[in-house]
């Protein structure tokens, strides 16, 4: 299978600039630097390349969405997303600790394109190895000469889901509680500090070097329609082989699955969350579902962040809906009422049913709260208090109806 991100992970010292460097490293920001800041960005449009924290944005769209500087003199900000906080995702952690310096080539490219003068990296606090390894590897980079006229600053989270959300992230950089801003305008337009800022995931930005060295055609052929490239899955649960699996766009389910060794103990699927615990799941029959954003949209659930959660026959729905609904009511920023309340909520009815004391007319409610928040609230954050446990209620009806004595 074609790798882009993953090609050289076998070399043991790739996290070091020299070895970077040995394999090509940097040859496409010295390619980029020399083309126009519009032809590139029509190469990025061209590569169908989406954004890959989570949302599956067109990137060169999303680019061209920055106000020109003789329109909107000033600084201008790029930030990657290094935050990493939904569960089930730890390919962004992979791909800082083993090829740091693939990240820094497609932030200096993001940079050069967007004219960021300063540009940043928000990592999740707990990711203090990688905030290391980074640290290093820009220094190597800033001795060899190769950051030219831009900054890289490296910002750490304290430990807040929330503040992955871009326009929360942004709120966090400026020293403010991570409470997600109601667009318009968007970042691109009006970000950090008022002034526009591309937000874009490591995975994204990490893709750049190939697309400027192979050119966008090459990069949208490997992937589907309108998904270009490749996509990383961090596989974990009940698989016989956890760990980042590279794919192109558009790859069976039934594939990725099929990577990972398959189902634990030859154990029978119950189902699988295809990118991380806030999307809706998916079962043994939809295994010949295609991975890209637009497919698996279709089927009901999101790509998300790749975080691939796989479950077997032995877990029952309810717990999974308890243990994902008090994840997000601790993560709730509060900011609007039906996500604070309705996640709150959501997770005390299903905890009752865990204890065996379920009432009836409790699964209803449960889905009527969540009826209630979807839609009403600022953020992506809320939307999943909403649609989560709706979702598995949804999918495995008789786990829930097991749990109503008399129900
Ligand atoms: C609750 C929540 C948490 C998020 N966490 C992350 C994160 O940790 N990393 C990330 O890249 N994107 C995260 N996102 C998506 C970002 O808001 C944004 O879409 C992304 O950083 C844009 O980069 P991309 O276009 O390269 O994907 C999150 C979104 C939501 C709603």
């Amino acid at each position: 299978m074609t790798k882009i991100l993953t090609k050289h992970f076998d070399e043991p010292k790739l996290h070091e600039l020299e070895t970077y460097r040995r394999l090509g490293g940097y040859e496409a920001l010295k390619k980029a630097l020399g083309m126009e800041r519009k032809a590139l960005q029509e190469e990025v449009v061209k590569s169908n390349l989406r954004g890959l924290g989570g949302a599956g944005f067109p990137v060169g769209f999303k680019w061209s969405t920055v106000p020109p500087e003789d329109k909107v003199p000033g600084p201008r900000y790029v930030v990657v997303n290094c935050d990493e906080s939904e569960p089930g995702c730890f390919k962004d952690r992979v791909l800082v600790t083993r090829a740091p310096h693939q990240l820094l080539e497609g932030l200096l490219i993001a940079s050069y394109v967007i004219g960021s003068k300063d540009s940043f990296i928000f990592i999740r606090g707990e990711y203090q190895n990688q905030y290391d390894i980074l640290e290093k590897a820009i220094a190597e980079a800033d001795k060899a000469g190769l950051l030219g006229d831009v900054r890289i600053h490296l910002m750490r989270g304290a430990g807040a889901y929330i503040s992955g959300l871009d326009t929360a992230l942004l709120e966090t950089m400026e020293g403010k509680k991570a409470w997600p801003r109601q667009p318009p305008p968007f970042p691109t337009v009006a970000g950090l500090m008022g002034k526009p800022t591309v937000v874009n995931n490591v995975e994204t930005l990490s893709m750049l070097p190939f697309i400027v060295r192979e050119g966008g055609e090459a990069f949208a052929k490997i992937g589907s329609a309108k998904n270009g490239g490749t996509v990383l899955f961090s596989v974990s649960g009940h698989v016989e082989n956890e760990g980042v699996y590279e794919v192109p766009m558009g790859t069976k389910l039934r594939d990725v699955l099929a990577l990972a060794g398959g189902v634990k103990g030859g154990r029978k699927l119950k189902c699988v969350i295809p990118g991380g615990t806030s999307m809706p799941p998916l079962l043994e029959k939809d295994l010949d579902i295609c991975l890209d954003f637009d497919a698996i949209k279709a089927a009901g659930t999101m790509l998300g962040a790749g975080g691939m959660i796989v479950l077997d026959e032995t877990v029952d729905a309810v717990e999974v809906a308890h243990n994902i609904e008090r994840f997000l009511t601790h993560e709730s920023c509060g900011q609007c009422t039906p996500c604070r309340e309705g996640s709150n909520w959501s997770e005390r009815i299903l905890h009752r049913l865990l204890e065996g004391k379920g009432q009836s007319g409790d699964v209803e409610n449960l889905s009527r709260v969540g009826e209630n928040i979807t839609g009403k609230v600022i953020c992506a954050l809320g939307d999943t208090v909403g649609m989560v446990t709706r979702a598995w209620i949804g999918k495995f009806p008789d786990d829930f109806k097991k749990r109503v004595p008399n129900g």
